[in-house]
């Protein structure tokens, strides 16, 4: 509602896993190209941990954008699931159509598609978002999956995604197998105080701003303060602040009204 105040095409501060709007911040960057690299170089295993909000969702959708024609991927966005209807996820992701949908049919068609995309010379990536939620026998039977190998590479790279219990499980015992298989690892930290300017107007940019919106310095140091650079943190705060701005028609945000829209999302939080 305050986009034509504003003059923006779109909200700028969604909390949705939008990849048009990714900021590569250090660390987003270096999550990005430790996923390229693994997918690339066939590690088999790869994992990215972070906080909630720290963009992990986000930066999957902007790889699987990212990705050649050379490449079949599936991406499980919720891996609470029983194992059967997990694995028919999956399939289901890649495409495949399966009846009857029992366990051994499920991975005789996984295999037999795994097989037949290398043969085509295609890279098969599948990303397990919220894998922290995944019990051991569903991480055993995802390794299960991964087992098919030729001497040289691996058939399937599979992204656990996750908060960092899922590092804290994949550490307990009788996950030995699988966690020594992860290859390339990474967790994501929130922004540093410096990188939340550059965030903030790109986003502003990314939804079309023309630069007629301003945050003051001191206002920016307390979204980092209320945020500690979450990403999700941070949208919520400056979603609320241009709200205010709108209200009291002001395109410069001070740090009173992001105090204001602090309280305020605190006060709904509360109820
Ligand atoms: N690097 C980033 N650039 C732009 N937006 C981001 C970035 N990281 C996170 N966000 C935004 O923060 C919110 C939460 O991100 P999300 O990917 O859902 O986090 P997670 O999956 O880690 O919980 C989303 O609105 C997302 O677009
Ligand atoms: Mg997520």
């Amino acid at each position: 509602m305050y986009k034509d105040f504003f003059g923006l095409k779109e909200k700028p501060f969604n909390v949705t896993a939008d990849p048009n709007f990714l900021f590569f911040s250090k660390k987003h960057r270096e999550a990005f190209e430790h996923l390229i690299y693994g997918i690339k170089e066939k590690k088999g295993f790869l994992e990215i941990t972070g906080e909630i909000g720290t963009g992990k969702t986000t930066l999957c959708r902007a790889l699987l954008t990212q990705l050649d024609e050379k490449s079949r991927s599936a991406f499980i966005l919720n891996s609470n699931l029983p194992e059967v209807q997990l694995l028919s996820a999956i399939a289901a992701d890649f495409g495949l159509l399966i009846r009857p949908k029992t366990k051994i049919n499920i991975l005789s068609e996984l295999n037999r598609y795994l097989i037949e995309q290398l043969k085509l010379g295609y890279n098969v990536i599948l990303i397990i978002d919220e894998a922290q939620n995944l019990r051991a026998a569903q991480l055993e039977q995802i390794r299960l999956l991964s087992n098919l190998e030729t001497d040289k590479e691996k058939l399937i790279q599979i992204i656990l995604v996750g908060q960092p219990e899922l590092r804290v499980k994949l550490d307990s015992p009788g996950l030995e197998q699988l966690r020594q298989r992860i290859a390339v690892r990474y967790h994501i930290l929130p922004l540093d105080r410096t990188e939340i300017d550059a965030y903030i107007y790109h986003r502003l940019h990314v939804a079309g701003s023309d630069g007629n919106i301003a945050f003051g310095p001191d206002a920016i140091s307390e979204i980092y303060e209320y945020s500690g650079g979450i990403p999700r943190l941070i949208n919520l705060v400056c979603d609320r602040a241009l709200l205010l701005g709108f209200v009291t028609e002001n395109k410069n945000i001070s740090i009173d009204m992001i105090r204001h829209a602090v309280e305020e999302i605190e006060g709904y939080v509360k109820i």
